[in-house]
Parts: structure tokens; sequence; C-alpha cells
């Protein structure tokens, strides 16, 4: 959920580190901090209370020189946001910074303390910085020091450590927690996500699980959890230099918004042909796979479990396999039967977040036939652990509230089920072809949905004032109304809830006043009859109508029931299209209520603490 970055260089590194964290801000913003060593040995350290552009004025202000330092942005856990609580944290000559969270944290403070440790803060990070400090004591070397206060730690870290003494090199761990190093000329860098490097490198090398890395200025050392030397691969990023830039755009939800149409694209170049899905492209062995696949476990969280409820329709009417989907925050702490030929599918953006990970380890011991993960992170945590991944290729996803990372999970869930599907005899090539079809639509039909905007901004407007909205949909679309209704609430902070249309009679209908707008997703479909009954009853007790409606629907309107009438695409993909107008209205309405649009309050990006 924090932001790491670390730089040995000749040059100066705060701005390098600044810029690297104005990058990873993202992943939390409540606090932030940078530690340098100087040519005197001396160790500055600066560290500010809110974004990142605090710290940025006081390193300017301060002039904070030297070649080798870390930095930190916060996503509270332990301890409030605070400057105290804020990383880098220091014990004696070592500054440390650190993602994620040391379960034993408690126990190691009560020792540390006992031998003479003053803490100066809240959080379970200290315990790193005393701990590395007391071994540095009887080590001949910092990465010595690491590996023996690591092997002391419980829970998931990435942890990067300086030692005032000797800035020639600083030192890391991996374990839940990512860290890439950055490969430079005569310099070299790391940080938790390789986005906070790519304005000085494209060469990057990710730490295994256990990895103790050292890193100077000409040469990068890895030890394996066992402490024997080991090489990684190092790669070439592609990614684009821009991703962390928003261009023409006010914010990075707005810009991934209206990057639907070319993610879509890239989710599906090379994956289906003019006719039919390839399915060698969907991951090694996925033919031999989907071929006797026979029930599908989805796992995932938040918008990406929404994309997993709405892929289920299709797995199970599609394919004819049946699918479950559960939270991976439950699944994991639960015991559950796997049924014969069982697939387990981690659906996540970022391949980091925690529960999704932890629920990935331990499935994979309980005899899954194969654990596959679509994911939207090329060399993230959950798509190096499973037996194959199908990547979504959104492009990198900086706004909090996830939008491009779920149109293309559904868009590969569907070729995945038109895979099954076919290779188990339940579709005919001409039904593949139509599906295919309307699958090279949806990029423009996508365009279409976003031409809504300006109609949508006006429509925003009833909403800011109101605190609770209710999404309805049927079928797959109660999914996307579930989705709609997260990205209300974690992007304007207005109570939001979905249900399923047909559910209202039993509860929800006594919440119906002129004070809780209604917003229905009615595209054509076999319930659409149903719907415009439970439409019908809202409209009985005096609602707030807003209905998305495929212009075929024959919906009209009245001063209680607005209409949004949207050109018609095939059945088969309108769950994607009708995602779109859902994110506009969010995103409008949160520019209305002037909320932080891509860094909502108590939230961050890649969810890896449980
Ligand atoms: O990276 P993941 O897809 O695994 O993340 C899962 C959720 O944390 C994420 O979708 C979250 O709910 C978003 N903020 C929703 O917009």
């Amino acid at each position: 959920m924090c932001g790491i970055v670390g730089a040995v260089a000749q040059r100066d590194v705060a701005e390098i580190l600044v810029e690297g964290l104005r990058r990873l801000e993202y992943r939390g913003y409540d606090s932030a901090g940078v530690a340098v060593v100087d040519a005197d040995l001396e160790l500055k350290r600066v560290r500010r209370l809110g974004k990142v552009q605090e710290l940025a004025d006081a390193v300017d202000a301060q002039d904070v020189t030297g070649g080798t330092g870390i930095a930190h942005t916060r996503w509270a856990t332990h301890g409030e946001p605070s400057e105290a609580n804020a990383h880098p944290h220091v014990s004696g000559d070592i500054a440390v910074v650190h993602n994620g969270i040391i379960e034993n944290h408690e126990e190691l403070r009560a020792t540390l303390q006992e031998r003479g440790y003053v803490f100066q803060s809240q959080t379970d990070t200290e315990v790193i910085a005393h701990l590395v400090e007391w071994e540095r004591r009887t080590s001949e070397t910092l990465v010595e020091a690491l590996q023996k206060t690591a092997a002391q730690l419980d829970g998931a870290y990435g942890t990067v450590v300086v030692d005032r003494k000797d800035p020639s090199r600083i030192v890391a761990a991996r374990s839940g927690s990512p860290i890439v190093i950055g490969f430079g000329v005569g310099e070299n860098f790391l940080a938790s996500d390789q986005l906070a490097l790519l304005s000085v490198t494209r060469r990057f090398m990710y730490l295994e699980e256990g990895d103790v890395a050292e890193i100077t200025r000409r040469d990068v050392k890895v030890l394996d959890v066992d402490g024997n030397p080991v090489e990684r691969e190092i790669t070439e990023s592609n990614a684009e230099h821009d991703a962390g830039d928003k261009g023409q755009y006010r914010h990075f939800m707005q810009k991934e918004i209206f990057e639907q149409p070319r993610a879509l694209i890239n989710t599906m170049e090379g994956r289906v042909t003019d006719k039919a899905v390839v399915t060698e492209a969907i991951g090694v062995n996925a033919v031999d796979i989907l071929k006797k696949v026979e029930h599908v476990q989805i796992i995932a969280c938040g918008t990406s479990y929404n994309s997993g409820m709405a892929a289920r329709y299709w797995f199970e009417s599609i394919a004819g396999v049946s699918c479950d989907v559960e939270i991976a925050s439950e699944f994991r702490y639960r015991d559950f039967v796997v049924r014969p030929n069982s697939l387990l599918v981690t659906l996540s953006q970022s391949g980091e977040t925690a529960d999704t990970l932890a629920a990935l380890r331990l499935a994979k011991e309980k005899g899954y036939m194969s654990a596959m993960t679509i994911c939207n992170v090329a060399g993230s945590s959950l798509v190096r652990e499973s037996d194959f991944a199908f990547m979504t290729r959104a492009g990198t996803e900086i706004g909090v509230a996830s939008t491009k990372a779920f149109t293309t999970q559904l868009a590969a869930m569907l070729m995945m089920v038109v895979s099954i599907a076919r290779l188990q005899d339940r579709m005919t090539e001409e039904r593949e072809a139509e599906i295919v079809k309307s699958l090279h639509e949806l990029p423009a039909n996508i365009e279409k949905a976003l031409a809504f905007d300006k109609e949508i901004e006006a429509l925003a407007t009833d909403f800011a004032d109101k605190h609770h909205t209710l999404f309805l949909g049927r079928g797959e679309y109660y999914p996307i109304a579930m989705e709609a209704s997260l990205k209300l609430k974690e992007i304007s902070y207005i109570h939001a809830e979905a249900y399923a249309a047909g559910e209202l009679k039993h509860g929800p209908l006594a919440l119906i006043d002129a004070d809780m707008p209604v917003v229905v997703v009615a595209p054509t479909n076999d319930l659409l009859e149903k719907l415009k009954s439970n439409i019908e009853e809202v409209r009985a007790r005096g609602g707030l109508l807003y209905v998305f409606a495929d212009e075929k629907a024959g919906f009209e309107g009245d001063e209680n029931m607005k209409i949004i009438q949207m050109p018609h695409v095939d059945d088969i993909i309108a769950p994607i299209y009708y995602t779109v107008p859902m994110q506009l209205l969010s995103y409008h309405v949160a520019l209305i209520k002037g909320t932080d649009v891509d860094q909502p309050r108590n939230l961050a990006k890649a969810v890896t603490v449980e």
C-alpha cells in the first residue's frame, strides 16, 4: 500500500527519489519521507504529513544533497498518519523504509526496549530499524545484519535499509511485498513498483520471496532465502514512459476511463482472429486445461471481485461449467471443498493484493487442477506464483478507483469462456464467430458510451447533494450495478448499495423516497420485462429513477424518471459497455463534490496488507 524508492548514484538523488514517490503516490498518500546520506556522511531526513508535494517543497527548501538515499510514501497501518510515523525510521546510523506489516512487532518492540531502544513512533516499521542497528553491531556487513533481522520478522514486508557510515550501498529484503531493482549506468535504483523508476531506467530485476539484495553503483548481488547467491532475470520494460502523466486529462481516473477502447484493443490483440479465440494465447497449457475444466473458482477483491461475479454468468450459460466467485479475504479463512477438475482463477489489477495472494498460496496446496491469474501487472506476485497468467494489458492504472482493469478483465474472461465452450463442444463455430465479432466491435461501442460524458456530467448534479444511492440490475447487470455502487462510494463518499432488482421487495424497497436516487442498468435482454416491473415498484413509491436503457427498450421518461437512451449493442458485450456510463457518473459526481478523485480518503491502490 505504501511506496518505496531507493538510489545509489554519483549524482544527487533527492529529486529522483521524490519523482519516484510522486509516481507511487497513488499507492499510499498520508505522509512521505526521504533520507539521503550527504558527502559528510550525515543522514539528512525530511518527512512530511500529507501529499508528496509537501515533501517535495520541504526537500527543495532544505537543499538535500547526496548520492545515496531511500524514500517512502505511506498508507497508515500501525499508527496514525503523522510526521513521527512517516518513514524513513532511523536507529543510530541506520535508516529504514518498509511496505507491509510486521505481525510480531509488539513482541520485538518489548525485546528491543529491554535492550534500551527508545521508540519514536507507533509504527511496526521502527522495530526493523532497531533490529538492523542491533544486528549490525555483530555483523560483518549490512546485508548480514538485514538477513539476521529478516529471520526474526513475521509478516509481509519489502524493506530497504541504508547505513549512514557506508553510503556506497543500500540493502533490501523481500517477503510478501514486491521489490524491483532498476539498473542504470554507473548508478542503480530500487522501488516497490517499476513505475517509480521509469524516468531513470528500463532494465528491471524483481526480487523473489525471501531474497535479500545489496545494491551499489556498479553492482547488484542477490541472496536467496537460504543465503545462497542467485541470479534473477533482468527484463526490459516496455511500459509507457508517460504512464505517470495525466496528459490532457484532469485526473488519472478520467484518463483511464477514456483509455478503455485502446486497453480493450490491446487485451484482444493476438488473442482473437476474425472468427475465433486463439486459446493458445491464453497461456501455457491453456488448451489442455480449459478442455477438461469442470469447475471454475474465482477469487478476487473489490472491483476484480465484481468482474468475476459478472463473468460467472458467462461461464455457466455459455461454457456450461459451474463457477463460484468468492472474496479472497473470506475464502482464505474458511474450509472449502475442491471439486474435481476445478480451475482456480485469481483476478487482480495489481497482482499484489495481499488477500488474493494468500488465497492463491493456500489454494495451491488444496489440489486444484491448475492456478491461473488474470492480471494487469507483469512480474507481479500473482503472475509469478500462478501456473499461468492471462495478462489484461490495460496499461498502468493509477487512479485508485479501478476502471480499465475491470472492463479488460471482463473481455479476457469472455475470451476464456468462448475457448472453454468450443473446446468442450458446447459452442458452434457460428456462435463463436458472432461473439468474436461483438468483441471486435467492443472498442468502438465503448467510444459511443464515452460520448455520453457531457450528458452524464449534467445528470451528476442531481446526485451531489444526496447521501444515498441505490443501483439496480438483473442477471449479469447486477454485478455491473455492484461495481457502479463501489465506484460511487469510493470516490464521492456517497453511500451506495447495489441490489439485484428482483430482491427490492424483500427489504430495500422500504428505503425508497425522493431523497434516494435509484440508478437502473436496463439493456434489452430476457429479463427486461421483469426489470420494468421492478422499476414500477420504485415509481409507485415516489422513487427518483435514472435508467440507463437500451434505445430499443421502450422506456419513456417523466419528471421522476430520467432515461439515458444508450445505442443498442450486442447482448454479449453489453455488461462491459454499460460499465462505462456508470464510471462517468461516479467521476462527475465526485468532481462536483470536490473529493480527491484519484486518491480518495482512507484508500490505497494496491492493497498489500490484509
Ligand atoms: O489490484 P486488485 O484488482 O487485486 O485490487 C482489488 C481491489 O483492492 C480494488 O479493485 C479496489 O476495490 C478498487 N479501489 C476499486 O476501485
